[in-house]
């Protein structure tokens, strides 16, 4: 009998103890990586357009600066107590951090995730305004702990057997594609949520000025790379802040210059009331921060912290990476948006070869493709996305899914020009392997 491979084998004795929990249907077992590449247990090499969950913006790895910091970090003091004692490494960062907001924001609350980042803005949300209820997005995903999970919108299996989840109430988000008030591809915005929330939630559903916050994905990432057009974004400032309701912008995903800004809400011309970050903000270490306007004062003392929240080498990692981000903000925000033009405009030339491709979008290098059965039942292609990306993978191009049917294509933003062609002729080759009459 032949001996069995490493991958086999870690995948065999992962599923034995491990709950299970979201894995890809590719089986990569992770060994090392390095700067547009991660090598897998056999040496097998795979080019990134994954970003590792849209973490790794600069790199796989990291950039060396910011494991240098953290490498010496670990060396002098790990974990402070932080939300118990003080030290001054988490407070310059975030003297650095709230520098990138827009003026009039000075609070800084520090996590681990992005799940936490939002349930602090959550339970903050309702202490500022000492209201009940929040509102989120069909399609929305903000996290998966209780709080954030009741604003989570996205599959029922998220969801099933953990409600219920009163406090949360949910309106549509505007995804154009799919809008079933939209009479052709050029007709406005109808903005159907902002109506809904205005007409049912606000009139009907709860009791005028029980509204705490709302919260908005810039662009909705795990739902399926949807990107609202700004008539919908700016109306729901508008609305918000007429109802005293504070607006949350989860930039989780699409923020930290993914979309060539700082902020991904800045795309749309407003402000928010409210951010939270996580995933690249750690430079590839555990850190979920919430940042507030300091109009909106503070809360008690003891209503909320954590036993990590301010890690030292976390900070010491975010802290090399938000240098290097004030550094080359520029640079960083031109290849963002130059790259991502690139590679909106080959996805669309690719559109006009493959039927199966129904809509492509996005903002600087945050891009998803949806695929479809046919273009007029739009119906979703899953099982075709999935051996889109069974393929892409077997030809060394690491790729991730969201929603029922869309790829994401979030390279890191420093990636070369000649790797984004050869994974994007990689892509285009995946999907002329489909048989001829799904394409
Ligand atoms: C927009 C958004 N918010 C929150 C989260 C939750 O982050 P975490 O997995 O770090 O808890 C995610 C994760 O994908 C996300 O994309």
């Amino acid at each position: 009998m032949a001996a069995e491979g490493r991958i086999k084998e870690i995948i065999r004795r992962d599923r034995r103890i491990m709950i299970t929990t979201t894995r890809q249907k590719y089986p990569l077992v992770v060994s090392h990586g390095e700067g547009e590449y991660v090598y897998d247990v056999e040496g097998n090499r795979f080019l990134d357009f994954s970003s590792f969950i849209a973490v790794y913006n600069f790199g796989v790895n990291a950039r060396k600066e910011i494991r240098s910091a953290a490498k010496k970090q670990i060396d002098s003091m790990m974990h402070a107590a932080f939300y118990d004692y003080y030290a001054e490494s988490p407070v310059r960062f975030a003297e650095k951090l709230v520098g990138m907001f827009p003026s009039g924001f000075g609070r800084v609350f520090f996590s681990n995730s992005g799940t936490e980042a939002n349930e602090a803005a959550l339970k903050f949300s309702k202490i500022f305004t000492k209201r009940p209820y929040v509102i989120s997005f069909h399609n929305a995903f903000h996290g998966r702990t209780m709080g954030s999970l009741s604003l989570t919108y996205s599959l029922s299996v998220q969801r099933e057997h953990f409600g219920p989840f009163d406090s949360a109430l949910h309106a549509p988000y505007a995804y154009c594609y799919r809008c079933p008030l939209k009479k052709s591809e050029d007709d406005a915005c109808c903005l159907a949520g902002i109506d809904h929330i205005r007409k049912n939630i606000l009139s009907k559903e709860v009791g005028h000025g029980e509204v705490a916050s709302i919260f908005i994905e810039p662009i909705q990432g795990e739902g399926g790379y949807i990107v609202p057009p700004a008539e919908f974004v700016k109306e729901l400032r508008k609305l918000a802040s007429e109802n005293g309701i504070l607006l949350v912008s989860d930039e989780v995903q699409a923020g930290y210059m993914r979309t060539g800004s700082f902020l991904a809400l800045d795309n749309f011309g407003v402000e928010a009331d409210i951010y939270t970050m996580a995933k690249a903000i750690g430079g590839g270490l555990p850190m979920g921060a919430t940042v507030t306007r300091t109009s909106l004062g503070d809360i008690p003392p003891g209503a909320h912290a954590n036993t990590f929240g301010g890690n030292l080498v976390s900070i010491a990692a975010a802290e090399a990476s938000l240098d290097y981000v004030k550094r080359n903000y520029a640079s960083l925000r031109k290849v963002s948006l130059s790259k991502g033009r690139m590679i909106m405009t080959r996805l669309l030339e690719m559109k006009e070869r493959y039927e199966i491709i129904g809509d492509v979008r996005g903002i600087g290098m945050m891009i998803g493709i949806e695929l479809v059965k046919d273009r007029k039942s739009k119906e979703y292609a899953s099982k075709e996305r999935d051996a889109v990306l069974y393929e892409c993978f077997n030809k060394g191009l690491i790729l991730l899914p969201a929603g029922p049917s869309s790829i994401r294509i979030i390279p890191p933003i420093t990636i070369s020009i000649a790797n984004i062609k050869k994974g994007l002729d990689i892509l285009e080759g995946a999907i002329k392997a489909l048989p001829k009459r799904s394409r």
